[in-house]
């Protein structure tokens, strides 16, 4: 298996005159990202997309976490382990596994480790259940993950939080030094979607008309529904894993996973997430909902509402929208 992702150099080929053909943008003026059936892409990340789609084989125990960006992916890969591999005994021992790693070295966000010398033999190796995450869109899931029964838990946030918290990472991470790319020039990729594995909307409404669909096999999670009521919404991802907690695991879970200790852990303050590069603390920001009536004029609240009024107008989804 592992020998089909690595000979994929013809791919790679076929790749390079595929971004040819499509509609290109140069996000923050910096990074070219292409579209690809309604979303976009890095032309790595698509390349790896192509080859997940196409050969990724799921297991019928596999957990796989989905996500757009900045939605709270490192706070659900973080609950999810200490769900499935923590217990109130290690709290605060070198043995607990937040303390060991990374969320995101734990949980591999598959799509980045394709193409990677050796990165899809990590994944073949991983011991069942394998915890894995992606930033695919629903239509980009092989249909070996369609047609199993693995389970996926999709994560979202308010679109207002999600564009500051996207505005401020993606500043870090192509413009460190740099004055930060124009608010209203990036407001305007974000609400037409052009950005990586944009349109939000989009990506948001197939993950929630899959869950309707098959909600034993989906479980759709909002950002602000765990900081609101997180114990229910632990309790409810932990059934859904398999596991049952009580009332003193869901407290140390929600403890282990709190934002201030998660970002004040050595492995998150320090060094880089081995698959892509990024800066393990840029993954820790205020952790807090409403941010984002710091930053967005009341034009910029307005146009984002609406757009979520037009794109979910029927589907029953609230993204806890303030106007
Ligand atoms: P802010 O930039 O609004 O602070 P992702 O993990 O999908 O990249 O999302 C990152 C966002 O989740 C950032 O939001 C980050 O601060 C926040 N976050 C990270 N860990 C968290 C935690 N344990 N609890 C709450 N929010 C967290």
């Amino acid at each position: 298996m592992a020998s089909n992702y690595e000979s994929n150099s013809s791919s790679a080929t076929s790749v390079e005159s595929l971004l040819d053909e499509l509609p290109k943008h140069k996000l923050f003026d910096i990074c070219d990202i292409y579209q690809w059936e309604g979303f976009w892409y890095e032309s790595r990340i698509l390349e790896a997309a192509l080859v997940f789609k196409s050969q990724f084989i799921a297991r019928d125990d596999d957990f796989i976490l989905a996500s757009t960006v900045k939605t709270g992916t490192t706070w659900l890969k973080a609950l999810c382990l200490s769900i499935l591999h923590g217990n109130p005994d290690d709290k605060n021992k070198e043995e607990e596994i937040l303390k060991k790693g990374s969320p995101h070295m734990h949980v591999p966000t598959i799509e980045s480790m394709i193409f990677e010398e050796n990165r899809y033999a990590i994944i073949e190796g991983m011991p069942s259940p394998r915890l894995i995450h992606t930033h695919l869109p629903y239509n980009f899931l092989s249909d070996s993950v369609k047609n199993s029964k693995c389970k996926i838990v999709y994560i979202t946030r308010n679109p207002k939080d999600t564009f500051i918290s996207w505005w401020y990472f993606m500043n870090s991470i192509l413009r460190p030094n740099e004055e930060p790319f124009p608010l209203e020039k990036a407001f305007d990729c974000f609400s037409k979607g052009v950005y990586i594995h944009g349109p939000f909307f989009d990506h948001v409404l197939r993950y929630w008309n899959a869950s309707l669909e098959m909600p034993e096999r989906i479980l759709f999670l909002t950002y602000e529904e765990l900081k609101i009521d997180p114990t229910g919404q632990v309790k409810k991802l932990a059934s859904f894993l398999g596991k049952s907690v009580d009332e003193v695991e869901v407290d140390d879970i929600l403890w282990k996973c709190s934002f201030e200790r998660l970002k004040n852990l050595e492995v998150n303050k320090n060094g880089y997430v081995p698959y892509n590069g990024l800066l393990n603390a840029s993954f820790y920001r205020k952790g807090v909902i409403e941010d984002s009536r710091n930053y967005l004029t009341p034009d910029m609240e307005e146009n984002l509402s609406r757009l979520c009024r037009e794109k979910f107008q029927g589907s029953g989804l609230d993204l806890y929208l303030r106007r």
